[in-house]
Parts: structure tokens; C-alpha cells; sequence
């Protein structure tokens, strides 16, 4: 029987099989098509979905936006600012009137349990848009980025440095446990991810011809690997006063040039974003003069050069959000 996600909520990748986390790749891949050729898909005319942002984001509202208006649907977007939930009504009372009028919520916020609650109250598809705990559908971009690359992706490298226990180092140590590639977590013992999710992995992993890997050096981490991926050293929501304690952590698991060339020279350079790898935005200027650092997890020429593959990543984020409200909404 083929696959079907049709009235699904898209809250982690734990929740998705092998084979259906392939079907939404090979749907992005088959609407990535359909949009460079100029081919209308307004498959969802007449749906309605809501968007709502409790942290800020470029990618991932703009994909959302661009995905469900393609879809042929009707989008609107709330901030905190602009809605009740938590403050004047609960979660669950907000989630039962966005189910009434909506087919599909967006959701970005803080915990785990919001998204999850928000699908349980609901009654429609909920998407997690980013949490504390996992960051899924980056995950879809990321892999269709790779597959781009490699083609067959089973058994390739994918070695995350940095602070190995966020939102995005999580997801990425599952979606490699689903479809068997080697995932390594590369930064100090303090970030690495929970002993929980590592045990979960490994069995998924065991299960994929995957393998997931922990280690606190460089060198090990970049050995034989296929994808080089970091992100932010400080995640959205976290107090900005780690900043002194993450550098000190994380400053030997900066990718730059020396970093690059322990990989291979066909080795990829990717990034969710956004990133601090120039002076050009306050955060990065403030680092600068409180720390003296030029950048942060990644260098100017590494994220400039010929390796780095985070736009095409940016751009598929539209793609694969479309693959899920379409095979969700159906
Ligand atoms: N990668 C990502 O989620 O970017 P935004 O925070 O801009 O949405
Ligand atoms: N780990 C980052 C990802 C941003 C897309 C954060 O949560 O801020």
C-alpha cells in the first residue's frame, strides 16, 4: 500500500517512518520541478492555514507563505503581540477556535509540548515551525539539499559541530537514524544531545544501517565526512548571557578553512541559518567588541566559498513545507 499522511500533524521526525519521511522528500523533489517550470499547483484551492510565531524567523514564515500561496491557499500570520493564546485565553481554548476556522496551524515557539498540545486540541494538521526541542522541518530541506548533492544518501557522513544538544542537531541525529545515514555529534561534553535521544537514535539507526556517533574531537568528527553542518551558538529563546560560556565551549568547533580541510575536498558546508559569520548584523558587531571575534560558528570564506550549499538549503525549506500541507491536507 502506498503511503498516506493525509489529516496528519507534522510535530517531530520520531513520529514518521522511513518510508514516509522518503514520500515527502520525493514530493518536494516533484514540486520543486513543477515551480521552476512555471507549472500552477494550487492543489489546496480554498484551505486556509494560520501561522503563528511566538520567536521571529525569515525562512521558515516565508516558506510557510509561499508554499500554502502556491497551494492556492489563504494564509494569515499572528505574532505574539497580536494573539490572545497564553495571555488573556489558554492554549487549548486557542487551539479548539483556530480548528474551527482553519484547516492547518503553524506553530514556532518554545516547548515541545505547546506544538504537540496545539495538534491535540485542534482537531487539524499542526506543523512545528521550530521548538526548544526539534526544528523538523528543516530537516526535510537539509536531506533534499543532500540528496541534491549525492544522490543516494545512504551510508554518507553528516558531522554536526557545535552545540550538539539544539532544536536543529537533534532533528538532524534522527532523520539520519531514519534513513540510514552516519550522523556524528562534534562539540564538548557539556552540548552534547540527551543520553534519552541518543539511545532512541542508535536503535532507529541499528534498525536503517545508520550509525550515530558522539565525539569532542575535531578530528574524528570531520574523518571520511559528507556534510559538514553547524548552526548558532546561542538558540533563540536562551539567555543572551551565555554568550561568554558558549565562545569559551564553542570556539574550537568554529568551521573554517583548517576545520574544512580535515574533511574531504568534495565535502558540503551547511547551515540552517541565520548565521554569524561576518560582522554585518548588531549581534555579530556586539560579539566583536565584547569578544573580539570576527565570526562565530562559521568563517566568512568557508560560508563564501565553493563548498557551501546553505541558500540551495534555504530555498528547499519552501519546497519540502509545501510537500507536507499538501500530503497533509489532501
Ligand atoms: N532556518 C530557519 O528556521 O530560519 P528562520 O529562523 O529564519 O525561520
Ligand atoms: N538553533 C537555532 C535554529 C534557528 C533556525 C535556534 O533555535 O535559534
Amino acid at each position: 500500500m502506498g503511503v498516506n499522511i493525509s489529516g496528519r500533524s507534522f510535530l517531530k521526525l520520531l513520529d514518521f517512518s522511513s518510508e514516509e519521511i522518503k514520500y515527502l522528500l520525493n514530493l518536494s523533489a516533484e514540486f520543486k520541478r513543477l515551480k521552476m517550470a512555471g507549472i500552477s499547483h494550487k492543489h489546496l484551492e480554498g484551505k486556509q492555514i494560520v501561522l503563528l510565531f511566538e520567536k521571529t524567523s525569515t525562512r521558515t514564515r516565508c516558506a510557510f507563505e509561499v508554499a500554502a500561496r502556491d497551494l492556492g491557499m489563504g494564509v494569515t500570520f499572528l505574532d505574539p503581540a497580536s494573539s490572545q493564546m497564553g495571555k488573556k485565553e489558554s492554549l487549548a481554548d486557542t487551539a479548539k477556535v483556530l480548528g474551527r476556522m482553519y484547516d492547518a496551524i503553524e506553530y514556532r515557539g518554545y516547548k515541545q509540548e505547546v506544538v504537540e498540545d496545539l495538534a491535540k486540541y485542534s482537531g487539524v494538521p499542526v506543523y512545528n515551525g521550530l521548538t526548544d526541542e526539534f526544528h523538523p522541518t528543516q530537516m526535510l530541506a537539509d536531506i533534499l539539499t543532500v540528496q541534491e548533492e549525492y544522490g543516494d544518501i545512504r551510508g554518507r557522513k553528516l558531522t554536526f559541530f557545535g552545540d550538539a544538544r539544539n532544536n536543529v542537531a537533534n532533528s538532524l541525529m534522527v532523520v539520519c537514524a531514519k534513513l540510514g545515514m552516519r550522523f556524528c555529534a562534534c562539540g564538548p561534553k557539556e552540548l552534547m544531545p540527551s543520553d534519552e535521544l541518543v539511545k532512541e537514535c542508535k536503535k532507529i539507526a541499528k534498525e536503517n544501517g545508520g550509525e550515530i556517533e558522539l565525539t569532542s574531537d575535531i578530528k574524528v568528527g570531520a574523518k571520511d565526512c559528507d556534510v559538514v553542518y553547524t548552526d548558532l551558538w546561542v538558540s533563540m529563546g536562551e539567555d543572551s548571557a551565555l554568550w561568554e560560556k558558549r565562545i569559551a565551549l564553542l570556539e574550537p568547533y568554529q568551521v573554517n578553512k583548517e576545520l574544512m580541510e580535515l574533511a574531504k575536498p568534495t565535502t558540503i558546508f551547511m547551515h540552517c541559518l541565520p548565521s554569524f559569520h561576518d560582522l554585518e548584523t548588531t549581534v555579530g558587531q556586539e560579539i566583536h567588541e565584547k569578544f573580539g571575534l570576527e565570526a562565530m560558528e562559521v568563517t566568512d570564506d568557508v560560508f563564501l566559498g565553493k563548498q557551501a550549499r546553505q541558500f540551495d538549503e534555504a530555498e528547499n525549506r519552501m519546497h519540502t513545507i509545501k510537500a507536507v500541507m499538501y500530503a497533509t491536507l489532501k
